[in-house]
């Protein structure tokens, strides 16, 4: 059994009814989008975010209809997310699967996703839930500003540490916050709960970024993504900022001269990374991944003992060790 299977377990059958309504939802009477709705629908990702909807629901209280509608909303914003940021990445692939801008074109891909997001508010308006349109609003802002300040770092290659776990803060771990503090708000009014769940997602957000941007160097080939893409689009994460730190003067030059440079050819990105391998970069973003992945498991550790708890140790373990 796969690492997920087994953490879904206690809340199986929610997950199997929340994927019906979630398809339900990637409908259209265009036929364009309905075409483009199905493709994004037939490559599902690992859905972590409905999951820890549902465990975080669940582990402070009995699953509601609200714990259905922020699952949903929150899929739909982080598809969403996926169609725009690979516009915003200029990346051909995702989960496995050409991306919507390449197989149509990024004017498609930006529409497309923006129908994904309203769709989702518009769930949460429906039902009545404004606690969870105002939860997820605040994340949606929050990510956009992170993919801005990303862009901004980019464009002049000045990123330091600090600016990196702001970003990450901000286009990640707010959306994962957003997980926990909606599954602990559909089932609970306790501020104290939903602070608290608030605080764990946004450590394991923090983790699962460094994770990703840390797969993004290993090229295991299950990410359905092409490894070595950050470099290219001089995006520089924390393997490489750490790596640039260590490194004297001369080479931290000519390889922020790589870097820089708009066309790489596939050796330079090698270059890039065996530089990174070298200077302990890879490394010392597991160390610092692996402090979140303890502050997250700390905070679940205050609750009693359940099997919905043991599901959520597990889920920060896998989203510090999965291979894509
Ligand atoms: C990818 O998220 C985007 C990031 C925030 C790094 P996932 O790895 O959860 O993507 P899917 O949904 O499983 O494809
Ligand atoms: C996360 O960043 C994207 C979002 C938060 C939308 P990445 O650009 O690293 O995500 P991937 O690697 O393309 O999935
Ligand atoms: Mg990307
Ligand atoms: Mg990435």
């Amino acid at each position: 059994m796969s690492a997920l299977t087994r953490i879904k377990k206690p809340v199986e059958k929610e997950m199997a009814e929340f994927e019906a309504y979630f398809g339900k939802t990637m409908h259209s009477e265009i036929p364009l989008l309905n075409i483009i709705l199905n493709y994004v629908l037939r490559r599902k990702g690992k859905q972590m975010r409905p999951l820890l909807v549902f465990l975080t629901a669940k582990l402070n209280g009995n699953i509601s209809e609200a714990t259905f509608v922020a699952a949903t909303f929150i899929e739909l914003l982080h598809t969403a997310s996926l169609v725009h940021d690979d516009v915003v990445d200029d990346a051909n692939e995702r989960r496995g699967a050409l991306s919507i801008n390449a197989l149509w074109n990024s004017k498609i891909a930006v529409l497309v996703g923006d129908y994904m997001l309203s769709k989702g508010m518009l769930i949460s308006v429906e039902k009545n839930r404004f606690d969870m349109l105002e939860i997820v609003s605040e994340a949606v802002k929050s990510m956009s500003e992170g993919e801005l300040l990303q862009l901004q770092k980019a464009r002049k290659l000045n990123i330091t540490e600090d600016d990196y776990f702001k970003i990450i803060l901000s286009k990640t771990a707010a959306l994962l916050s957003a997980c926990t503090a909606c599954g602990a708000r559909s089932v609970t009014v306790n501020q104290e709960a939903i602070i608290m769940m608030k605080d764990f997602g946004e450590n394991i957000g923090i983790a699962f970024q460094i994770r990703d941007d840390l797969l993004d160097y290993e090229s295991t080939g299950l990410t359905g993504k092409a490894a070595g893409n950050d470099i290219k689009e001089k995006k520089i994460t924390l393997p490489l900022i750490h790596a640039l730190e260590q490194s004297p003067g001369s080479k931290k030059r000519h390889i922020l001269s790589i870097v820089k440079n708009k066309k790489k050819t596939k050796s330079e990105i090698n270059e890039v990374i065996s530089f990174v391998s070298d200077y302990g970069g890879m490394d010392y973003a597991e160390l610092k991944m692996n402090q979140y992945r303890d502050k997250a498991l700390a905070i679940i550790d205050s609750y009693p003992d359940s099997d919905v708890k043991n599901s959520l140790k597990e889920f920060v373990q896998y989203t510090t060790s999965r291979k894509k």
